[in-house]
Parts: structure tokens; C-alpha cells; sequence
């Protein structure tokens, strides 16, 4: 059973090497390029049985069992319900489903590949019987009917069409990011409604950058210092593939797109992929001087010269792992020039030092070497500090963080669980 390996695969060591995309069936691949796992399960609960707690600014909802359980899950359900609800966010009551579930992607599926996903749901997943937990939700959210104003605004055309300007590779990208892969839920901007700013590559705010669930996830577009702008095609596919490349790692909710989708794609659509991305214009910064290294912050810290403020800290407590030259190396990430670090945005470097990281791959690295949380030792003006110097030093030039924005981090990241919350930017 497949299946049942997925509980084994997401607790224990997952890099394990090459979790072969031909093992998969059709629809149990585009399950995984579509992380429908990542929301419908609980950690360490049985795959697709749901109850995932998620914060909304309407309130709180909880993810539902789509196992087969004709009781509890989606058993019952024909093709056409199941369609419904996934590419068009309507349930099987005709009631509209929020969109914490990101079918206004899932709407550019095709056909076929609906099909076979309900073929994986229906005759691969192991039915579960599971009550899904019930939503709790404020008024006037708990009433769905403004669902049907938020679909107006948050979907669009239906099913991908190719361009004919592009090459069938570019297309097969192209697809697999604004359908399946639903990159665009958490790399790009969300305005009033909470819906996303765009849903593919004619509007410059498409992947430009978007907040989400406390971590920000940063601009995809070619940048040159906080997008892609610096990485080749292979940079971007080596990182889908493994979670890091030269320029940094995942970490926040980005692992767990590493660690349950993207690391199952084929080659050949990791590489279509970074084709596709590697294709859209830069959104903002054009006019500024790229990122170079520089080495005054290395012979400062070699010195001890530690006048910048946060420079002392870093040396205690971050220069073992990531270096006095924030190279990092032997499995550890750089932060010199690391664009995640120069986002305009500094949400996902204040959460990481306060809230330590996982890594990608447990059994890859000692554990003495994981991002430790440093919440408990450091308080909201000493990470502000070390973050703006994390973010300044090196050549880095993003802009300074405030001990308040650390303070509502550590508050809003208090209890530790995995929610998500869209938020607008
Ligand atoms: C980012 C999180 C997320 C992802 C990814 C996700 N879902 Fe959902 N899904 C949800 C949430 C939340 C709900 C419940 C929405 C509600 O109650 O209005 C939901 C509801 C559903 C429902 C309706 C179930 C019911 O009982 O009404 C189906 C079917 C479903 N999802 C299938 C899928 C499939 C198939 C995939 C992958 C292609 C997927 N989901 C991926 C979050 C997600
Ligand atoms: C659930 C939210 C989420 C989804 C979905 C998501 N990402 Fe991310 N991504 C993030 C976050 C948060 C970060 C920042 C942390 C990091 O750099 O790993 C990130 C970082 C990245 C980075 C590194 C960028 C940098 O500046 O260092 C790349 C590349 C990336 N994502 C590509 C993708 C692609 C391609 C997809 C779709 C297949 C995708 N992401 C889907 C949340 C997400
Ligand atoms: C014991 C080793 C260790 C120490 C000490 C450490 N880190 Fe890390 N750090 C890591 C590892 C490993 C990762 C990669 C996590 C992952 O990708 O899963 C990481 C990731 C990061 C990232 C995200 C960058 C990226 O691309 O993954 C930032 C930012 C960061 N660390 C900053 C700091 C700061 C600031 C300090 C000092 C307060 C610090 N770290 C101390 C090991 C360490």
C-alpha cells in the first residue's frame, strides 16, 4: 500500500534519497504536485483524514477527510461533486467552500488530470472514518453566503489554456505552478479581499511576494537581490528537488512544500518549472546595484570589532553554524546575499530565529547542527538587532526590523501550531 508509507515518509527521515515520481500512479503524482496531503492531515495523523486547525481573519476552520469513508469522508462523493468542490470551491451541500482550500489554482486543473485524481482519492487512499471537527467561525463568516462575492474575485477562467508563444516545456511549468503547485497562494500579494493580486504571469504582482500563516514568502520574479534574479534554472530545480542550493535552504512552510510535494515532481517538471519562473520579468527592483559581497563585516567580526549593533550577538550565538563570513557551508545556509534574508519583508527571518527550523532532511544532518529557537534567550530588542544586522551585513541591504515587529511575531507565534492565516499585503 502506498499509502500507508506516507505516515512513515513524514515523520521519519525524509530525504532518503529520490522518492521516484514513476513509482506513483497518475493521480497519487498529482496529488503530490497539488500537496493536498499538507492541509488534509493531521502530523502524525493517517494521510487525507483532515482535521488541520487553520486561523482565518474570520475565524478558526478545520481541514476536512477526504479519504473514502462514506460515513465521515468524501466516499459518497460522484466525479462531479468532487470536481466541484476542488476546481470550483463549492461542497457537496452547494454550500461555498473558504478559500484556506486554494481552488481558485486547483480551477486551472484539466480534465484528465481531475479524473485520475478522483480515481487516487477514490481507489488508492485508505477510507478513514474520521468526524470532521466543526468550524468556528464569527459572524457574519459563518454565514458562506459572501463566498460567492470572494469566488468572484478570487477565481478566473478555468482550466489552463497553452500559450502558443511558448514552448510546450514553458507551458508544462506554467501549469504545474498556477494549478497544481498553487505557488501563487503563498508567493503572491493578496489584496482587500483576501484574494490574490493575480493567478498567472500578465499582471507583474504574480509570485511577487505574499504573507501567509506568520512566514513571508518571498518574491519568485527575476529580482536580482530579493527574487531569483542570481539563480540559474538549476539552482531553482536543485532547490525544488532538495530543499537547498547554493543561495539558501527551505525553512518555514516552505519545507513542508519540499518535503511533500515538490521533492516528488520528476525532473522533468522540476526543470519545467524553473523554466517557467525563471521567465517572469522583474517586479521592483530594476534600478538597484546587485548584491556583491562584502568582506567588512567578516574582518569586523574576525576582530571583534562588534559596534554594529546585534554584531556581538551574531558572533555568540549564530557565527558556529552560519559562519563570522555567513558563507554557512557543509549543509548549513548562507545569509550573506541569501534572497529570502533581503526580502523587503522580514517576517520569515524574525519567526526563524525565534522559532528555530526543522530541517529538511532529519537524518541528513547532526542534530546539534538544527536551527536551534532562541525565543527563550533572547529578548524583542536584542533579535531586532541581530536580525537588521543579519539583514545589513555582508552586502545585505534590506531594511531594519523593530523590537514591536518581534514582539508580534513572538506573540502571534506563541502557541506553535501549524495554521494558516491568510493575510493581506
Ligand atoms: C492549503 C490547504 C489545503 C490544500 C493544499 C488542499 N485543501 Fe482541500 N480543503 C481545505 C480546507 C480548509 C477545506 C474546508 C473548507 C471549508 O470548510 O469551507 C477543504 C475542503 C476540501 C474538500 C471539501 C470536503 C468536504 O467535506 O466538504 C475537498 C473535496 C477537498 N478539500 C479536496 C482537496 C484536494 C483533492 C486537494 C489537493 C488537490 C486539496 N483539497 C488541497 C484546505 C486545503
Ligand atoms: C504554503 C506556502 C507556500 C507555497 C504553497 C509555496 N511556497 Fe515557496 N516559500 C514559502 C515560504 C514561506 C518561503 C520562505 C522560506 C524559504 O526561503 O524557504 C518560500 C521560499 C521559496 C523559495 C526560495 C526563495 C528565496 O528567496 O530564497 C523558492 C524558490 C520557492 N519558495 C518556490 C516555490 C514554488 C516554485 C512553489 C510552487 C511549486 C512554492 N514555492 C510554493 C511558502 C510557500
Ligand atoms: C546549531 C546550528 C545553528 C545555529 C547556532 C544557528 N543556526 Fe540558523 N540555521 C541552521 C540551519 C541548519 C538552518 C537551515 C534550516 C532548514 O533549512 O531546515 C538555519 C537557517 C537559518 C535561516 C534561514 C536561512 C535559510 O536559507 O535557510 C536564518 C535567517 C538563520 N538560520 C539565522 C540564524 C541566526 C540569526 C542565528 C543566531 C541567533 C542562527 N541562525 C543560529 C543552523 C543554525
Amino acid at each position: 500500500m502506498k499509502i500507508n508509507r506516507l505516515v512513515a515518509i513524514a515523520t521519519l527521515a525524509m530525504a532518503t534519497g529520490s522518492a521516484g515520481a514513476q513509482e506513483l500512479s497518475k493521480g497519487e503524482y498529482l496529488s503530490r504536485a497539488s500537496d493536498c496531503v499538507v492541509c488534509h492531515t493531521l502530523p502524525e495523523g493517517h494521510p487525507y483524514a483532515g482535521g488541520l486547525k487553520m486561523s482565518t481573519p474570520a475565524g478558526v476552520i478545520f481541514t476536512t477527510n477526504i479519504t473514502p469513508d462514506a460515513e465521515t469522508g468524501i466516499g459518497r462523493w460522484s466525479f462531479e461533486d468532487f470536481d466541484r468542490a476542488v476546481r470550483k470551491g463549492i461542497g457537496k451541500d452547494g454550500q461555498r467552500l473558504y478559500p484556506a482550500m486554494p481552488y481558485p489554482s486547483y480551477a486551472r486543473l484539466s480534465d484528465q488530470d481531475m479524473l485520475a485524481l478522483y480515481d487516487f482519492f477514490m481507489k488508492e487512499v485508505k477510507p478513514v472514518r474520521q468526524r470532521p471537527t466543526p468550524n468556528e467561525l464569527s459572524w457574519p463568516y459563518n454565514m458562506r453566503w459572501p463566498l460567492a462575492a470572494w469566488n468572484w474575485l478570487g477565481t478566473d477562467a478555468g482550466a489552463y489554456k497553452p500559450d502558443t508563444r511558448f514552448d510546450a516545456e514553458w507551458n508544462r511549468g506554467a501549469y504545474l505552478v498556477q494549478g497544481p503547485g498553487h505557488c501563487g497562494a503563498c508567493h503572491t500579494p493578496r489584496g482587500f479581499a483576501l484574494q490574490e493580486k493575480a493567478l498567472n504571469e500578465t499582471s507583474g504582482a504574480f509570485l511577487a511576494g505574499g504573507n501567509l500563516d506568520n512566514w513571508s514568502a518571498p518574491n519568485l520574479r527575476n529580482d536580482l537581490n530579493t527574487g531569483l534574479g542570481r539563480w540559474s534554472e538549476e539552482d531553482l530545480a536543485q532547490f525544488l528537488k532538495t530543499g537547498t542550493n547554493r543561495h539558501g535552504t527551505a525553512f518555514g512552510t516552505m519545507r513542508d512544500v519540499v518535503n511533500y510535494s515538490t521533492r516528488y515532481l520528476s525532473d522533468a517538471d522540476t526543470k519545467a518549472i524553473a523554466k517557467y519562473i525563471k521567465s517572469l520579468s522583474p517586479s521592483i527592483d530594476r534600478t538597484e546595484p546587485v548584491w556583491v559581497y562584502d568582506n567588512r563585516t567578516t574582518e569586523a567580526l574576525s576582530a571583534r570589532k562588534f559596534d554594529a549593533p546585534g554584531a556581538a550577538t551574531f558572533q555568540r550565538q549564530c557565527a558556529s553554524c552560519h559562519g563570522s563570513d555567513g558563507k554557512g557551508g557543509g549543509g548549513l545556509p548562507a545569509l550573506a546575499g541569501n534572497p529570502a534574508i533581503l526580502d523587503p519583508d522580514g517576517t520569515s527571518i524574525i519567526n526563524v530565529v525565534l522559532n528555530g527550523a526543522h530541517p529538511l532532511d532529519p537524518a541528513g544532518l547532526p542534530e546539534a547542527d538544527w536551527m536551534p529557537q532562541f525565543r527563550t534567550f533572547l529578548g524583542d530588542k536584542e533579535v531586532a538587532e541581530l536580525v537588521t544586522f543579519v539583514r545589513t551585513g555582508w552586502g545585505n541591504r534590506a531594511s531594519a526590523v523593530t523590537p514591536a515587529d518581534v514582539a508580534r511575531l513572538r506573540r502571534d507565534t506563541e502557541l506553535g501550531e501549524r495554521t494558516v492565516i491568510l493575510q493581506m499585503r
